[in-house]
């Protein structure tokens, strides 16, 4: 299993849309198959059309923010005494995270398919928050399928979602969090397709939909990669991208554009709390592989391979399975996976949040505390990046009763 040098990873796959023979593909219901190929013929078509590029680009630039800011954070470097630090501040963008890309997109395709509702899944809030904010601004009707626990525990997205006039429809299966609104929804979305766009939240489920997310958020390393030649002159021998992987959206959004570079790719999954054998990291604790929401990849599961609970501070890491791009990249040893625990998440956005003018959710701070893990054990010629992905006012709930003051 090898990556090729010059093709876009999304494109790497074979006629049965499997990454290395092994992960994703359109593991689908057959009522499915009409609307993923019309889907599918009609991205390969806009891909391909200046004018919606044209679009794309025109709303990623006066819609979403981009590109968001690229600084250092000197504070933190000097504190940790090693590698140098920076962070790429997503969380500037529109509407507080990354997932207003891909939302983007999806209202401009919705549009195009002449479709005039749209449907999605969200565990953090971010990924409903935004497509209702796109939805809005693209006129189109807009429904949210949330678990009762994710409901609860992000408020602050929740009220945005119903403030931008969408509906949320409260999942109540399983978990009640992510994995189960993305079920859900895709149910909905099989007796509607009809008259409904779907957006999938992140890089997962049918091969479409990987692609299409994917290919949305790689703005994110299309602007960061420029910042980072103008900062260094060049690309650093030393570098490392540090992301936190959920489903993976943020991450592959991060790293698309150094695919082909020396850098350093590192994943960092949801290891849930200290003492505790709950995680939502199928990557770095060695899961199976077996099929969750139309695709194959390693997931989280019990000996029958039967989804296993999953458990994490952040709501936007806490699904049992990933991406098949990260599969894949795992494989193939492109990226490497590890995890951070709820209390080291924590820690580090207490630490960030004090030190530097960023306040990152509880999900980039998994990636902060890998930083604050290994910069000390770097010299200043190693340059670490983290993608803070999202704003922690979502959180504030969460870190009040955890720490016992909010700070942002
Ligand atoms: C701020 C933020 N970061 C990360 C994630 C994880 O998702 P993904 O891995 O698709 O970026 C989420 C998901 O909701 C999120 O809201």
């Amino acid at each position: 299993m090898k990556i090729k040098k010059g093709i876009p990873l999304i494109d790497q796959h074979d006629k049965h849309y499997m990454y290395g023979g092994k992960f994703g593909g359109n593991f689908i219901p057959e009522t499915l198959k009409k609307p993923i190929d019309e889907l599918t013929l009609l991205f390969a078509k806009l891909r391909k059309s200046q004018n919606f590029l044209k679009a794309r680009d025109y709303y990623f630039k006066n819609y979403v923010g981009s590109p968001t800011p690229f600084i250092k954070l000197e504070n933190l470097t000097n504190q940790l005494g090693g590698a140098q630090i920076y962070a790429k501040v997503v969380s500037e963008a529109n509407g507080g995270a990354h997932k207003i890309y891909n939302a983007t997109v999806h209202c401009l395709i919705a549009k195009e398919a002449g479709k005039k509702l749209i449907v999605g899944d969200t565990g953090a809030g971010y990924a409903g928050k935004m497509l209702s904010m796109a939805a809005k601004k693209f006129g189109l009707k807009c429904k949210i399928f949330m678990g009762v626990k994710d409901i609860k525990r992000q408020r602050p997205n929740v009220e945005s979602i119903k403030k931008n006039g969408a509906v949320i429809v409260p999942v109540t299966t399983g978990s009640q969090t992510l994995v189960d609104a993305v079920s859900e929804c895709m149910r909905y979305w099989v007796s509607n397709c009809d008259t409904t766009h779907m957006c999938v939240g992140s890089t997962v489920g049918p091969n479409i939909f990987v692609k299409i997310c994917a290919w949305s958020t790689a703005q994110i390393s299309r602007e960061l990669i420029k910042q980072v030649k103008e900062e260094f002159g060049r690309i650093p021998k030393k570098l490392k991208l540090l992301n936190c992987v959920g489903g993976g959206s943020s991450a592959m959004g991060f790293w698309n554009e150094f695919m082909d570079t020396n850098a350093e790719l590192v994943g960092i999954e949801a290891g849930g709390p200290k003492n505790s054998k709950l995680h939502a990291a199928p990557l770095s604790n060695g899961s199976k592989i077996g099929i969750l929401h139309g695709a194959a990849q390693y997931v989280v599961q019990n000996y029958e391979g039967q989804i296993s609970s999953t458990s994490s501070i952040s709501a936007g890491l806490d699904y049992p399975g990933i991406s098949p791009l990260h599969c894949f990249l795992k494989d193939t040893k492109r990226a490497k996976y590890t995890s951070a625990t709820d209390e080291e998440a924590l820690n580090a956005y207490k630490l960030v949040s004090k030190l530097e003018n960023i306040s990152p959710s509880l999900e980039p701070s998994h990636a902060f505390a890998e930083a604050i893990r290994i910069a000390p054990r770097l010299n200043s010629s190693n340059i670490i990046i983290v993608n803070s992905c999202g704003d922690s006012l979502k959180d504030k709930d969460i870190i009040k009763s955890r720490l016992g003051q909010y700070v942002r």
